[in-house]
């Protein structure tokens, strides 16, 4: 990705009231709920050249063999030799990104209007479940931006002088990316107020009594934030945010696109039908997706297969016990757990996690938001319970009901 010419230093956005800047606690008041800001434009002639894949310049096609790069890897042809690396399987442009329209809209018209002021990108907050793309869009706004973009996750930033470090590095427009922004530590927190604001760090020099604040400005810059939690952000770091947007979980149609297109750049030759059931079984999410066709494409070369077809989705998806549902091994343990020793639940996390040998964070946020999201598993009061249908996919009867209650 280029860096953006140095004429991006443009003026800065709009300073917020003096009051506003670097108190935490003041911004406590009035805060936006996340998820408020955005509302879905109209299709514009802006956004549709945008998210038109024909409009795109021929040298900045995705579709294209991975050229060789600074890591040494290239494209290659045959089966051992992978023809786009991992990482060549994410979409480039906002034209090539499949899903998640709205959001789409809303950064395509920001990123246009961005572009004709020459500014840097309003801050942009991407919330919502793992796996569905928010590392990729904002490397995909970066290219839409012609600007480089820094990726960090909020572990990493321990120390001040971790962030600070990346701020004053940074160049006019550029994208600073920080994952699972939830767990940024209050000093990094403060630090970011007024570099969010007003590309200003406040550094404080010296020690006790002679301790002075010194600002230093720093590059325009835009901050990309991602979370899968945004409502453990503290308000005043949520409402510097200009653009507050949540990724939804993908569609079937939506999905098998995906999985059709990383066949493509695989140079795998799947068919319609198994791209479906790829994308049937990977729980919505791009990611899982992309994994799941890498399992196929082994078994495929080791069966010497060439063209791909339902039945090698299966043979190869069910050597690694996922189903055509896309329930795994642990996900199935569960089920039956609760079905053959609580019958049917209800049952409390921790019992499951203690009869399981799993830890019930891992339980509660892994396991079970695929099975809710199915309608396989209940959350009740009372605890865990299967649901008819979830019953149902096991292969268990229906359960009698002894009421005694007229139907
Ligand atoms: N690969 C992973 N996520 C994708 C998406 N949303 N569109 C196209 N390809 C993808």
């Amino acid at each position: 990705m280029a860096i953006v010419s140095s004429d991006m230093g443009a003026p800065r956005r709009g300073s917020a009231p003096a009051g506003k800047r670097g108190s935490a606690q003041a911004d406590e008041r009035g805060s936006a709920q996340a998820g408020e800001l955005p509302v879905t434009p109209a299709r514009s002639p802006v956004n549709r050249r945008l998210l038109d894949p024909s409009a795109l310049a021929a040298d900045s096609d995705p579709l294209a063999p991975a050229k060789a790069d600074e890591t040494g890897e290239a494209s290659g042809t045959g089966w051992g030799e992978p023809p786009a690396r991992e990482d060549g399987l994410r979409p480039k442009r906002l034209a090539d990104y499949i899903g998640q329209s709205e959001l789409k809209q809303v950064l395509a018209i920001a990123v246009e209007a961005t572009r004709s002021r020459g500014e840097a990108l309003d801050h942009v907050l991407l919330y919502g479940p793992p796996g569905l793309g928010k590392t990729t869009m904002a490397l995909v706004l970066a290219e839409e931006l012609g600007v480089r973009c820094r990726i960090t996750s909020a572990p990493a930033l321990e120390r001040p002088r971790d962030i600070v470090g990346l701020l004053v590095n940074l160049q006019p427009g550029e994208l600073l990316f920080i994952d699972e922004i939830h767990r940024l530590n209050r000093v990094a927190e403060e630090i970011l107020y007024p570099a969010m604001e007003d590309f200003r760090l406040d550094l404080t020099v010296g020690k006790g009594s002679s301790a002075r604040t010194r600002s230093l400005q720093i590059a325009p810059f835009t901050l990309v934030g991602a979370t899968t939690r945004a409502g453990s952000l503290s308000s005043p770091l949520r409402d510097r945010f200009g653009l507050i947007q949540r990724l939804e979980f993908y569609n079937l149609d939506d999905l098998q696109a995906i999985v059709q297109r990383a066949a493509g750049l695989l140079q795998l030759d799947l068919e319609q039908q198994a791209a479906l059931e790829v994308a049937r079984r990977c729980r919505g999410t791009p990611r899982i997706a992309n994994r799941l066709l890498r399992r196929v494409r082994d078994v495929a070369a080791v069966n010497g297969q060439l063209r791909i077809g339902p039945e090698l989705v299966h043979e190869a998806l069910s050597l690694h016990s996922v189903d055509s549902r896309g329930l795994d091994a642990s996900d199935r343990r569960l089920m039956t757990l609760l079905l053959e020793s609580y019958g049917g639940g209800p049952a409390g996390l921790d019992a499951l996690a203690a009869a399981l040998g799993e830890d019930s964070t891992t339980l509660e946020t892994v396991v079970e938001p695929y099975l809710l999201q199915l309608g396989f598993l209940q959350r009740t009061p009372r605890g865990r319970q299967v649901t008819p249908a979830g019953r149902s996919h096991l292969g268990w009867p229906a359960q009698l009901d002894l009421s005694g209650a007229q139907p």
